[in-house]
């Protein structure tokens, strides 16, 4: 954190300066107790709280004035960070009141982070960037995508580019095809309101899972900067080759998870009744690069899934040919490597080996590294370091406007199909399980299968501890 720093709350509820310190004290509590009490109570004296309408200039004349008085008191240089999580609907009443209130002027910088979703399709995308660009200039805004927050997505540049082993096999003639699974076992919980209205496809493919897969494809930027690495995700978004009929969506029914029963969407609480929004989404693509011609992507993410499960699997060719006869190529299993994003996150590099004894057995070995085992420390959250990177002026981590654009283009034929087709199959699946059989077919088509992620979840014994936080 910089030395002058204070933090303003601002919102409908009704809170005092006191309460909202415990608010804030709670949530950051394990970490304030590390450095000792000191650090507390200068903590909690740099936090306040401003309570107000957000469509009424006189909040905003309240917040310049409490500003005004913190930028002496903390010795902050004006610098001002305006972060936007909010309903949004309002994002462009509260931009607009930011530059009429003189809030967006400041004898320091003035960044604005917005939280999605950025936007609601391409059309509104475009016009929340025009409202929010009347405000403050494309490099004042800091559009978050919590992914790229997470350590091991940021790794996935460092292991591509740092490492003299795995560029040279990043392609098609070694990269048999990848796939990107973003599982959650939590249903839509309290968010039905918004959840209801986007949907999966809205909800994770448009940011989350593009994000992943542009890191996996993307070409090594000339520099490891905000433009060079926004620039190469644009081109690889571009070349992406993705049809509507390569898009599998599904809604959960009731069902189980071991001894945990969960209920189907339609009983959640604030779903609209028959409601047909998808809580999973399966597609296959392809990008048409040199690199990656041929090359299946498959992704799939979805709600009250059997696990909570995010990784990327890079699966290679087999061994053109075998030494090791009666064995063939096809016996040798194929190179694994794995991006365990979360939860247990880590690298995994799974290799044939010859089983010890005197016999020429091959068996898989799995490289495995935790980063909690290798670093001796739980990674840190995401929002820490997106924070503090605005703070600090690095939009590495953040999606420029362009980026946003090419991510709505690419989903909009299957958006406007599923509005216009009602035939369009919504499958089910049964809530706790891995999503509906009809994504199978995806892979199938191509001569593969989805991976096994429940072998996964036994090994790092998942199942149970989910089965505990569940019913906790
Ligand atoms: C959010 C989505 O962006 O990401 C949620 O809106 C989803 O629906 C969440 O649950 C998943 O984030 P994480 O960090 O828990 O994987």
């Amino acid at each position: 954190m910089p030395r002058g720093w204070y933090l303003v709350g601002c919102g409908r509820s009704a809170l005092d300066d006191a309460a909202f310190g415990t608010l804030v004290h709670t949530a950051v509590e394990p970490v304030l107790s590390a450095v000792g009490r000191g650090a507390n109570d200068d903590f909690l004296r740099r936090c306040s709280y401003v309570c107000g309408a957000y469509d009424d200039a006189q909040l905003y004349r309240t917040l310049a004035t409490r500003l005004a008085a913190h930028d002496l008191t903390f010795a902050t240089g004006g610098n001002h960070l305006f972060y936007f999580s909010i309903p949004p609907g309002i994002y462009t009443t509260v931009a607009t009141h930011l530059g009429m209130s003189g809030l967006a002027q400041s004898t320091g910088w003035v960044r604005v982070a917005v939280e999605k979703p950025h936007g609601h399709d391409l059309a509104s995308a475009r016009e929340l960037a025009r409202a929010l660009l009347q405000v403050v200039r494309e490099d004042q805004l800091y559009r978050v995508d919590h992914y790229l927050g997470k350590e091991t997505v940021q790794n996935i540049l460092m292991f591509r580019f740092a490492n003299s082993i795995f560029e040279p096999v990043w392609n098609a003639t070694y990269i048999d095809h990848v796939q990107i699974t973003v599982a959650e076992q939590v249903g839509v919980g309290d968010r039905a309101g918004y959840f209801d209205q986007a949907g999966l496809l809205r909800d994770m493919f448009q940011n989350h899972m593009l994000q992943l897969l542009a890191l996996v494809a993307m070409e090594a930027p000339a520099v490891f900067d905000a433009a060079a690495v926004h620039d190469e995700k644009a081109r690889v978004l571009d070349a992406i080759r993705l049809h509507p009929a390569d898009v599998v969506r599904a809604q959960y029914v009731s069902g189980a998870a071991g001894d945990v029963r969960f209920k189907g969407y339609h009983e959640e609480h604030g779903i609209a009744p028959g409601s047909r929004t998808e809580t999973y989404v399966a597609a296959r693509l392809y990008i048409d690069t040199p690199r990656w011609r041929g090359v299946p992507f498959y992704l799939r993410s979805g709600k009250r899934l059997r696990c909570r499960k995010s990784e990327i699997a890079v699966a290679f060719k087999p061994v053109p040919r075998s030494i090791f006869r009666p064995l063939t190529p096809k016996d040798l299993t194929p190179n694994l490597l794995v991006f365990n994003i979360q939860p247990d996150e880590g690298v995994a590099l799974m290799i044939q080996a010859k089983k010890p004894g005197p016999k020429l057995c091959m068996c898989d070995l799995n490289l495995d590294v935790a980063y909690r085992e290798a670093f001796h420390a739980d990674p840190p959250e995401a929002y820490e370091r997106l924070l503090l990177d605005c703070m600090c002026g690095d939009q590495t981590l953040f999606l420029r406007q362009d980026i946003i654009e090419k991510s709505w283009a690419l989903l909009m034929p299957i958006l406007d199909a599923w509005c216009a087709d009602e035939r369009i199959p919504l499958h089910t699946y049964p809530a706790g399980t891995w999503g509906p059989s009809a994504a199978d077919a995806l892979p199938e088509q191509t001569g593969h299968s989805w991976r096994d992620l429940c072998a996964w979840c036994k090994n790092h014994d998942l199942h149970q501890r989910e089965r505990t936080t569940e019913s906790s």
